[in-house]
């Protein structure tokens, strides 16, 4: 009976898209969604063959879909190259000329490639790759910067089928070397340094390190960055600017099977040993192409900037692959979001007249903390469209991104996805589909979600369950590398045949998807099972708190209570009387049941590289238990410290 996440917060505010975008966006109201949606579920291979027609293939394809679960073959039959269709495809349009990839480092340097341009770079350095005998299924890491050679790295593999890795230029030695274990990969691509809110990473002293001990890595291709002073290793190491000196700019793109692997991107969840997710070529090039022009509604003369790492899987597809793929120009920036100041991005959107932002939760989050006097000194008039993607996005901290950032004029798309669906699955889209604060709204096309009770039964309108995906979709991961097991166990034996997404979500009566964070975070308190988004939000929209993390600590009577972690925007005094008003103020907004039993104040909350608050590591501290877990994905040590630290 209490098997089902209940749901207290009810979020009523709806918003239209406005009038004069919709009139030009691409899906222009609620029923053409709807018919277009019910098309792509009755007859998904004519909706995705019509997407696949877009884009350039050498062999067509057989059959859109061979689905033996959960092993799926999209396009199967069919030939095709990513950077072809990247690239070459726009070489014969008025594209050739246009801006691909508009990039500024971190102290400030900028760079313009056209699709011209970064053509030849990558013919270039894909025929650098062959000299260096790198060929068509070889693994090979890249361990770089967010700076055109990352993009230009990654499809120059492509274009020769080598399967890339990126591996976040902010991860360890350690992390390195795992993923050239796992992966087997037997080329590193790296910089000599990269620059971190004024100072140098020294990567190539990381990758260093992780070949200490013997690696199957053979060659490594450094690009000067920096100019740090490194260490070159004879016969092993070779720097990408020689190395050009000896290639010419020919390079034709290799034709591919559509499974052809594309890249493994390892991701940790938030727990344990990282998988090894593997993308293919032609039903991801369909995933993200599809969802970049749908979701973003991208324009020929829009300038698209997605501020995720290289190394995340938002960089792969929406700083790279799906802007690319759609001809649009990307906006590429290196560095910290507060670097020299708290008002650099308002600063580049300003600059470069940024049309469409993508960000995360968490930068939000930390905009809101900093002030909005920075934002206020910037004109952001050429914003038209607003996109989060990573958590779930609190109401509060969505109205102010809507209201500061949108001037109340740009749509907000709050897109769920994950590293291994690829692409986007759940969200707005911004000339058809309402939005509500906190929302992703509903399944793109093609995407058959569902909220399930244990029992794999579709629950009622508001009430929470598993959010499972049940059937395949393009983009879809197609295995763990190297552990079909794991993949089959993990995510396709709890529901057989249904996707586990390890989400909890709820539907409203419009249908609509609410995120309530992972299944695993889920709070049991006193019988009731609640998600952990829907307090902490309740705690976000109390006008003196910046961000806050909810977690449960065992409690003899109860089972589990309720421990709020809370960081309070700068100035705010954090006292004991704030801490009752919270408590109180989560009470009249979620009901006495989610009343948090100890409010603590944190300066900072422990957080993944890419921003996820990692709740598994406050839990163990909210029970008074030392951390144990793996902390190898922890951005900053010294904010776990400080939370030990802040007992009273
Ligand atoms: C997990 C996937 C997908 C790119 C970045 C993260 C959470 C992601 C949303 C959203 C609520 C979200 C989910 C998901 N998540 N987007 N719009 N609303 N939650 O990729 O690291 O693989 O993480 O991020 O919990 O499962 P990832």
């Amino acid at each position: 009976m209490h098997d089902n996440i209940e749901s207290h917060l009810k979020e009523k505010r709806v918003f239209k898209p406005a009038k004069n975008f919709a009139q030009k966006a691409r899906i222009k109201n609620l029923a053409q969604y709807q018919r277009m949606y019910r098309e792509s579920i009755k007859r998904p291979d004519k909706f995705w063959s019509r997407e696949a027609k877009e884009l350039s293939w050498q062999k067509p394809w057989r059959k859109v879909l061979e689905w033996k679960a959960p092993f799926a073959k999209w396009f199967a039959g069919g030939k095709l190259n990513l950077s072809e269709n990247c690239l070459d495809r726009h070489l014969t349009t008025h594209r050739r000329n246009k801006a691909a990839i508009l990039w500024e480092g971190e102290p400030g340097e900028k760079r313009t490639l056209t699709y011209q341009q970064l053509h030849r770079e990558v013919c270039r350095f894909a025929n650098v790759l062959k000299r260096n005998k790198i060929g068509k299924g070889d693994r090979v890491i890249i361990y770089l910067p967010t700076i055109p050679e990352a993009a230009i790295a990654m499809l120059a593999c492509a274009r020769i089928g080598a399967v890339h890795s990126v591996v976040f230029g902010g991860f360890s030695a350690d992390s390195i070397r795992d993923r050239i274990h796992d992966s087997g990969a037997i080329a590193l691509i790296t910089a000599d340094g990269s620059y971190r809110r004024g100072g140098i990473v020294p990567l190539k002293k990381n990758v260093d390190d992780a070949l200490r001990v013997g690696t199957s890595v053979k060659r490594v291709i450094v690009f000067q960055r920096a100019h740090n002073q490194i260490h070159m290793e004879e016969g092993r190491d070779v720097w990408w600017h020689r190395e050009l000196e000896y290639v010419d700019d020919d390079c034709p793109p290799t034709a591919l099977d559509s499974e052809h692997p594309l890249y493994i991107l390892y991701t940790s969840g938030s727990t344990g040993k990282p998988k090894g997710i593997l993308h293919t070529t032609g039903g991801y090039l369909v995933g993200i192409y599809s969802t970049t022009k749908y979701v973003f509604d991208i324009r020929d003369e829009d300038i698209f900037w997605c501020t995720a790492d290289i190394g995340w899987v938002t960089g792969h597809s929406y700083v790279v692959y799906g802007p690319l793929a759609n001809g649009a120009t990307t906006f590429m920036y290196e560095g910290a979001p507060n670097w020299p100041e708290p008002d650099r991005f308002w600063r580049i959107i300003e600059q470069n007249r940024v049309n469409i932002l993508y960000t995360a939760p968490t930068a939000i989050r930390a905009f809101i903390r900093w002030g909005d006097q920075w934002v206020k000194k910037h004109d952001l008039s050429s914003l038209r469209l607003l996109g989060t993607v990573g958590e779930p996005i609190n109401p509060e901290a969505w109205m102010w991104y809507h209201k500061n950032i949108g001037g109340g004029r740009c749509p907000v798309v709050d897109t769920w996805w994950q590293t291994e669906t690829g692409a986007i699955l759940i969200t707005p889209l911004p000339g058809a589909i309402p939005t509500k604060p906190g929302s992703a709204t509903l399944p793109f096309f093609g995407v058959d979600p569902a909220v399930v009770d244990p029992n794999g039964k579709e629950v009622g309108a508001n009430v929470g369950g598993k959010l499972i995906i049940r059937r395949p979709w393009p983009s879809m991961l197609r295995t763990i590398y190297g552990d079909k097991q794991r993949y089959q166990k993990q995510y396709w034996s709890e529901y057989k045949g249904n996707y586990l997404t390890g989400d909890g979500a709820r539907r409203d009566q419009d249908g609509y998807f609410w995120i309530v964070g992972r299944i695993d975070d889920v709070l049991n308190v006193a019988g009731h099972r609640l998600g952990t988004s829907e307090i902490e939000s309740a705690l976000v929209s109390h006008a003196k708190v910046a961000e806050a993390a909810v977690v449960g600590r065992p409690d003899e009577l109860k089972g589990q209570g309720v421990v709020a972690f809370v960081t309070v925007k700068t100035g705010v005094d954090a006292s004991n009387d704030l801490k009752a008003e919270l408590r109180e103020h989560v009470g009249t907004h979620i009901g006495a049941i989610a009343k948090p039993d100890e409010v603590r104040f944190a300066e900072a909350l422990p957080k993944t590289r890419s921003g996820k608050i990692m709740r598994r590591l406050l839990k163990e501290i909210a029970s008074g238990a030392k951390v144990t877990g793996d902390t190898t994905t922890l951005e900053d040590f010294s904010v776990l410290a400080k939370l030990s630290e802040s007992d009273e």
